[in-house]
């Protein structure tokens, strides 16, 4: 399989760097800013980790190509979100905030476990990035929210400061750190009466996102037009 990767930046050196553990993958070509995509090789997908607005010009080309799209690009705004979606019409796509398996499952055990505490139990979820991360919170905090909320009913409270009054029932804190070399964690705590739960997911490097998103490309080059999920290709 040929592979267009879009994105020259920690991402698409982790990619480069495991390509050759992958059978059958051949990186044709790696694609940073402003480069001219019309003299671009022949490929059978394109993988992209880079920012919003590049992803959706390499989307466009898919497109353009008929060819598979996955993006790990994170901070993409609900309009860029509802074109990438369009164009699954016509061609695979695939959007993912984390690559990793650790976070796919947490994020199934987190449904399950906010839909069996329910309000009663307080949640706090916080998220630690290395100094150069520009979106806050995390694309991988962001969906780690929507499954503490499928419904997206929860008041979140983004940090705490300003805060007058107590802690309402039901809301979520979302929290923060930036700094040093991380390359990603996220804490999820249920605080009961009592009784806490705690879960934490560390990526110690970023290769486990480079290992995820090749695994992605090799199931999505066979699925027909559609727009996907990681989690939906990993446990279909
Ligand atoms: N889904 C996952 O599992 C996962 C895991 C890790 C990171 N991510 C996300 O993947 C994306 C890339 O992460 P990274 O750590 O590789 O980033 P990075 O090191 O900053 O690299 C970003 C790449 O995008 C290019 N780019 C295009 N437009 C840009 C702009 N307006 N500002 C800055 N760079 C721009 C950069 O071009 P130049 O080469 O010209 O600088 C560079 O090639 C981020 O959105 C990050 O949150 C996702």
């Amino acid at each position: 399989m040929r592979v267009i990767v879009s994105g020259r930046g920690r991402m698409g050196q982790a990619l480069r760097e495991t390509a050759p553990t992958r059978e059958g993958i051949q990186m044709v070509a790696m694609v940073g800013r402003g480069e001219k995509l019309s003299s671009l090789p022949e490929a059978d997908i394109i993988l992209d980790f880079s920012r919003p607005e590049m992803a959706l010009h390499m989307a466009d080309l898919a497109h353009e190509r008929g060819i598979p799209f996955i993006t790990g690009t994170t901070s993409f705004s609900p309009e860029e979100l509802a074109a990438l979606e369009i164009i699954g019409k016509d061609i695979p796509v695939l959007v993912s905030a984390n690559f990793s398996l650790g976070i796919t499952v947490l994020s199934h055990v987190l449904e399950e476990v906010s839909g069996v505490l329910g309000e009663e139990w307080d949640v706090e979820l916080m998220e630690t990035h290395h100094r150069h991360k520009e979106d806050a919170p995390s694309g991988t905090a962001i969906k780690l929210l929507t499954a503490l909320d499928p419904g997206g009913n929860r008041k979140k409270v983004y940090g705490r400061q300003g805060f007058t009054g107590s802690r309402e029932k039901g809301e979520i804190g979302v929290h923060a750190l930036r700094g040093g070399s991380v390359v990603g964690e996220h804490q999820v705590h249920f605080f009961g009466d009592q009784e806490t739960l705690q879960f934490i997911h560390r990526a110690e490097s970023r290769q486990v996102f480079a290992l995820g998103a090749w695994t992605a490309a090799e199931r999505l080059f066979h699925m027909p037009a559609g727009f996907y999920s990681f989690s939906q290709l990993l446990f279909r």
